[in-house]
């Protein structure tokens, strides 16, 4: 029996990765796969229970797992909260403490959902790129941090670090991960003014001696926040730093016209993994049976392929989503103009996810 710890979080999170676990329950079951689930508590969730967002019995707990289910963290309640207390500190402080350095998030573009992207469809048809976003390094992480208010000008200071060694295994994640796709590898960097790009550059190229068969570019960020609006379907694989990765994995979900369908997946070294939706914990419609809870389902299919090698279960998941959108099911946020038909709340999309499993 392999455990799986969830942590809803706060918001739609609750809510999303219920349907989440109704899923995995029913297709581990026809996989033959034993799994058991524990519930925990992160986020402003752990912070009104406990006075902190991540507890070190969570943390052991998650140690103890196979793999971690998250829903979201954060939400206007906690927003007045100094950065070292707040509900997304339980987030970073996770990643940190479970070594969860390779963040793997997809961005594709579901051929039922092409019309829902703001970029013309012609563009964003067959938009299947992989972030590859180093995760518990680079400024997010740096030290020291601080910020100075004891002279007459008040001074916040951030340091961006990454060594070798944080840099080659983030870059072998992602050559490894092209192998198995379209075999290119686009690195994102700001070469012309940092350092520390310079330094990812020069290892970057290392690594990629190891894998001939992959092709690889050096795309600076900023070139790349542009390309990803103009020509998005060029990206197969990009790999980055963390701050990059984090700005640069939002506005390639958002091209897609899905946000409310995207799964992440964060990898430790000895192979744990936490896999959680793209999209925040969306107070606004939390509670009320309005969350997309696709992308929790998904990641549910990632958690499958990743942490369990179980990569038929993983399919099965992909297929019954993919079967659910074809139907013409739609949550609220993925319903298309011009479409005249009711939307679905959250557990009956959830149903609707588990009806094609059960027929398939
Ligand atoms: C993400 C989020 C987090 C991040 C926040 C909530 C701390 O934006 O997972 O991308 O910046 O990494
Ligand atoms: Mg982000």
């Amino acid at each position: 029996m392999d455990r799986i710890v969830v942590l809803p979080g706060d918001g739609i999170g609750p809510e999303v990765t219920a349907q989440a676990q109704r899923v995995l329950e029913v297709v581990c079951a026809k996989h033959d796969i034993k799994i058991s689930f524990e519930e925990a508590l992160i986020g402003g969730a752990s912070i009104d229970a406990k006075g902190s967002p991540l507890t070190d019995d969570v943390i052991e707990l998650c140690r103890e797992s196979r793999a971690i289910l998250l829903g979201a963290v954060g939400g206007p309640k906690w927003d007045d909260m100094p950065v070292a207390t707040r509900p997304e500190k339980g987030l970073l402080g996770i990643r940190k403490a479970l070594g969860l350095f390779a963040n793997l998030r997809p961005a594709q573009v579901f051929s039922a959902l092409a019309q829902a992207s703001s970029l013309r469809p012609e563009v964003v048809e067959g938009i299947d790129m992989l972030v590859v976003r180093e995760l518990t390094g680079g400024i997010y992480f740096g030290e020291p941090r601080f910020i100075d208010r004891s002279g007459p000008v008040r001074t916040a200071t951030n340091a961006m670090v990454y060594d070798e060694n944080e840099i080659a295994r983030i870059t072998r994640v992602a050559f490894e991960a092209a192998g198995g796709r379209r075999q290119h590898v686009t690195h994102v960097h700001k070469a012309n003014v940092l350092e520390v790009s310079q330094l990812w550059m020069e290892v970057v190229e290392e690594v990629a001696k190891g894998y001939p068969n992959i092709e690889l570019a050096h795309q600076l960020v900023d070139s790349c926040a542009m390309l990803l609006v103009k020509e998005p379907r060029r990206f197969d694989v990009i790999v980055t730093g963390n701050l990059f990765g984090d700005i640069l994995s939002d506005q390639a979900a958002m091209i897609t016209g899905s946000l409310g369908m995207l799964p992440s997946a964060s990898i430790a070294e000895g192979g744990l993994g936490l896999y959680e939706p793209v999209h925040g914990s969306a107070p606004d419609i939390a509670g009320q049976d309005l969350a997309n809870p696709l992308a929790a389902i998904l990641s549910g299919a990632m958690m499958l392929e990743h942490s369990f090698s179980a990569h038929d279960a993983a399919g099965a998941i992909r297929t019954a989503v993919d079967a659910v959108l074809d139907a013409g099911h739609r949550t609220g946020d993925i319903v298309l103009d011009g479409e005249n038909r009711p939307t679905i709340g959250c557990v009956e999309m959830g149903d609707r996810v588990l009806e094609q499993l059960e027929c398939a």
